[in-house]
C-alpha cells in the first residue's frame, strides 16, 4: 500500500513514525495534531473535565487540551501563595474543573470569579475588534444564549465549594471594590482586548512568584486585538507571553 511505502521511506529517513491508526489524531478546537494526547485516559483528568461538562448543564465542547493546559497551570500555581481568579466565568467549565481536580474546598484559598453574568460590555470593544466581527459574534451568542445570564445557575453549580466568591460586575472597573490580596492564579477569558489588558496590568503587583497567568484566547483564531494588546501589557510590565496551540497564553511570574 503506498501509505505503507510512504511509512517506510519517512522511517528510514530517520523520521518517528507512530502508528497514527491505533491511537488516531487530535483535531478540534483548532487544534490539530498527532501528538500524544494519552493526557485524556487519565481518571483525574476525566472526573475534572467532567465536572466542567456538568457546569455546562452536559453541554461538552470538546476542548480536552486546553483544559489539560489550564488543570497543569492550575496545580503549579498552587505551589505559590494566593488566591484564584477568574475573569469570564460564563456557567464555569474551566473553572469547575480546576476545582474538581484541586479538591478546591481543602486548599483554603479563595476561588474569585468575576463575570458581568449579562454578556461581554459591548462598549469595551474597539475599533478594530468591532471591524473584525468580535461585536456582532458576541452580540449573537448573547441572543443565542451562550452567555449565562442566571446567577442563581451560576450559585448552585458552585454551591459545594463553599470557599468560592461569585462576582457580578464588568472588569476593571469592579477589581477594586474586592480587596483581592495575594494571587496565585489569574485566568483571564473575556473575549475582548480591554479588560484582559487592564486585568492583567491590575494584578500584576499582586501575583506572587511562581503565579500564573492563563490567557484563554491569546493565540486562539479572531482573537488578535486581545493578543495585540497582552503582548504590549506584558512587554511593559517586563514579562513574557508563552504561545501554546491550544490557542492559549501563559505567563509565569
Ligand atoms: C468565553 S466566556 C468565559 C468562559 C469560561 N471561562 C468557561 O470556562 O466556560 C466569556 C465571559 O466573559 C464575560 N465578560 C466579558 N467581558 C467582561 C467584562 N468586562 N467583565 C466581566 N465579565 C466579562 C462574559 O459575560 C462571558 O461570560
Amino acid at each position: 500500500m503506498v501509505k505503507d511505502r510512504i511509512r517506510k521511506w519517512l522511517a528510514s529517513a530517520g523520521y518517528v513514525v507512530f502508528n497514527t491508526r491505533a491511537r488516531g489524531g487530535y483535531a478540534r478546537d483548532g487544534l490539530f495534531t498527532w501528538h500524544d494526547h494519552r493526557f485524556q485516559d487519565d481518571p483525574a483528568f476525566r472526573a475534572a473535565y467532567a465536572r466542567g461538562v456538568q457546569a455546562g448543564a452536559g453541554v461538552d465542547p470538546r476542548m480536552e487540551w486546553r483544559v489539560h493546559v489550564a488543570l497543569w497551570a492550575a496545580r503549579a500555581a498552587a505551589r505559590a501563595p494566593g488566591d484564584f481568579v477568574e475573569c469570564g466565568v460564563n456557567a464555569g467549565f474551566v473553572s469547575s474543573a480546576i476545582m474538581q481536580r484541586l479538591n478546591w474546598s481543602q486548599t483554603g484559598r479563595s476561588f474569585y470569579l468575576i463575570d458581568t453574568f449579562s454578556g461581554p460590555v459591548l462598549a469595551q470593544y474597539s475599533r478594530k475588534e468591532i471591524e473584525r466581527g468580535r461585536g456582532r459574534l458576541a452580540e449573537e451568542a448573547l441572543s443565542r444564549g451562550a452567555y449565562v445570564t442566571d446567577l442563581e445557575r451560576v450559585r448552585a453549580n458552585f454551591a459545594e465549594w463553599p470557599n468560592v466568591k461569585i462576582v457580578q460586575g464588568a472588569v476593571p472597573g469592579v477589581l477594586p471594590s474586592l480587596g483581592i490580596g495575594r494571587v496565585a492564579f489569574l485566568h483571564l477569558d473575556m473575549n475582548c482586548a480591554y479588560p484582559e489588558r487592564a486585568a492583567l496590568e491590575y494584578f500584576w503587583d499582586s501575583l506572587a512568584p511562581g503565579a500564573i497567568v492563563l490567557f484563554d484566547d491569546y493565540a486562539y483564531f479572531g482573537h488578535d486585538a486581545q493578543a495585540e494588546a497582552i503582548l504590549l501589557a506584558a512587554a511593559s510590565l517586563g514579562a513574557e507571553v508563552l504561545s501554546l496551540p491550544t490557542g492559549q497564553g501563559l505567563i509565569v511570574k
